[in-house]
Order: structure tokens, then sequence, then C-alpha cells
């Protein structure tokens, strides 16, 4: 059973499948295959969202099929019932489930005892689908009429703030996997974790992030300025001490000058203007948040109907 966990559960190969696909989905957007006809697919949240819950209601029923929401505290997982009966009691319903939730190791536990594929909507380690999203939104730049992964070969981010998020995370894995130069820079209590070393190195990519605590360095000839909230999910008792340390790498029209004149910002929303990035950079032309956004609905409908061509 294929599942898509993280960002190199695809092989280029097929990432550029999903890629061009999710081209020819965005363009003719109501006239989609049904790959999920007849299917049933849960939709199961541990956290809030309104993007990845629209995205992939809307897309799995542009796809044929039908999504069902669930809320965790709202099922017997919220009273003990195991992962793994769970998992095996869904699959008995289900065609597939998109989670939403804190460690990494409940996807997997979903997918190690379940029948059905599962797809990473978000974890505290990762979040593919996101990562996805933006480099088929950087690539509709760079290479418009192929959406080429060769295209984003030797381009550099640089992504600011809490270094150690799954957002970061997801970047040094997807950096490493497309060949792109990347540098992160934050306070070094939030510098990258041997986390996301041990996963570069279980992949065979190479370990080759840059970080550094001057937000001038990696601003400099950078193509892709990136950043996320500074309290995710799940650290809002570090709210206050995150937000003061952090206040040094808000993304500022300023610190867009420094890079590459023609560099875009990208951030995956939900954004805090006047903590990560000023109201100034979100709103001003540099700014591709709102096509991010949208592209989540047409790349995860690629992803999903990917994922059906593979286990069929
Ligand atoms: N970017 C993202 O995943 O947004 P949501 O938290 O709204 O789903
Ligand atoms: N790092 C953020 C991403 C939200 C899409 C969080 O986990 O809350």
């Amino acid at each position: 059973m294929k599942h898509f966990l993280k960002e190199t559960d695809f092989s280029l190969e097929q990432a550029q499948a999903v890629f061009s696909l999710a081209k020819t989905l965005k363009a003719e957007r109501l006239n989609s295959p049904q790959p999920l006809n007849m299917q049933s697919w849960g939709l199961l949240f541990y956290k809030s969202s309104t993007r990845t819950r629209i995205s992939f209601e809307v897309g799995v029923n542009e796809l044929g099929g039908f999504p069902l929401v669930l809320n965790s505290s709202q099922t017997q997982i919220n009273r003990g019932e195991t992962i793994a009966d769970t998992a095996k009691v869904m699959s008995r319903y289900l065609h597939g489930l998109v989670i939403r939730t804190f460690g990494h190791e409940i996807v997997e536990d979903f997918a190690k005892h379940g029948s059905i594929p599962v797809v990473n909507g978000l974890t505290d380690f990762n979040h593919p689908c996101q990562l996805y999203t933006d480099l088929f939104t950087a690539l509709e730049r760079y290479s418009p009429d192929a959406v080429d992964i060769a295209s984003l070969k030797g381009k550099k981010v640089a992504f600011f703030g809490d270094c150690a998020s799954n957002m970061a995370n997801s970047w040094i894995i997807s950096a490493a996997m497309f060949g792109m130069e990347i540098t992160l820079t934050g306070p070094e209590t939030f510098a990258p974790e041997q986390i996301v070393i041990d996963a570069l190195q279980t992949d065979g990519l190479p370990v080759n992030y840059r970080f550094t605590t001057d937000p001038t360095e990696a601003a400099k000839d950078a193509d892709i300025l990136y950043t996320d909230v500074w309290v995710s999910m799940g650290n809002e008792v570090e709210a206050a001490e995150r937000i003061e340390q952090m206040m040094p790498y808000q993304v500022t029209r300023e610190r867009m000058a420094e890079a590459n004149p023609d560099a875009i910002f990208m951030h995956c929303l939900p954004a805090h203007a006047g903590e990560e990035v000023s109201q100034q950079v979100l709103d001003s032309g540099q700014s591709i948040i709102f096509d991010q956004a949208e592209n989540r609905l047409h790349t995860q409908k690629a992803i999903l109907t990917k994922l059906s061509e593979i286990n069929l």
C-alpha cells in the first residue's frame, strides 16, 4: 500500500507526474477525472485547519469521492481506543484517510495497522502536502509551461523563524530532494534538530542545509523567502517567549530588499502580520501566498490521483 507521509514517499519521477497533473487539473478544474468514484475518504483532524480541511473536502468531492470529516475528539480515540483498532475499523468503511495530528508516529501507526492509503495533512514533524503545493506554486513561475522540477535546481531558499518546526523540516527535506540550496535563520534555540538530520540520512539525502542566526546572511541572493507562524499548534504555552526571541527574524520590506530583486515571498498560512511577516510584505507584489492557498486544492487532487494509480 502506497502512503504519502513524507516528501520522499514519491520518487522524483512520481513528484514530476504529480506537478504535471496538478497543472492539468488546475486548468480544467471542473472537468476532473473521477478516480475516487464511489470511494469514501476520511479526513481526520486532531488539530484546527482551514486550508487543509477545505481543500481536501472539495478535492475528494471533485475527484468523484465522498469526504467524511472527522474530529478526533468526537471519536472513541478521545476515550482511549487504540490507533491500531481505529485504523483497522476505519479500513473496513473507508478507501483512504487524510490525517492531521501531533506526533508523526500517529500517521505511521495508522498506515501500519490499516489497509487503506494514508495521507499526512500535517504532523509536528512535517507537512508534505503543503510542500508539494509550494513547489508547484514556485514551478508555475520558474517553468510555467512544463512545471519541470529541473528548474528548481540551484534555487536559493531562505527560511525565517522557527527552524525546528514542521514547515522547516519539510523545506530541509525538499531542498535536499529537489537540489535547492536552503539557509535557515532564527534564534540558536530554534535551530534544526537531529530528527531532520536522521530523516535525511534514512532517505540517503545530503545533509547540506545551512543555519545562521544572521537573517541578513540568509536573505542575501535568496530566490524564495519563506516563513511560518512562530507559534505552531501545540506550542501555545511558549507563545510570549517565542515571539520575543524571534522578532529579529520578521520578514520585512527591508529584508526582502536584501534578496534577489525578483525574489518571491511565500507562507503556508495562516499568517500573523506583525509577527513573522509585515503586512506590507504580505500585500506586496512579491507575495504569492494566495496562489499557494489555491494550489493546495489542485496539488492534493494530483497526489490523491497518483496514489490511486499506484495502489490499483
Ligand atoms: N497551511 C495549512 O495547512 O493551513 P490550515 O492549517 O488552515 O490547514
Ligand atoms: N507550523 C504551523 C503550520 C500551520 C499550517 C503549525 O504547525 O501550526
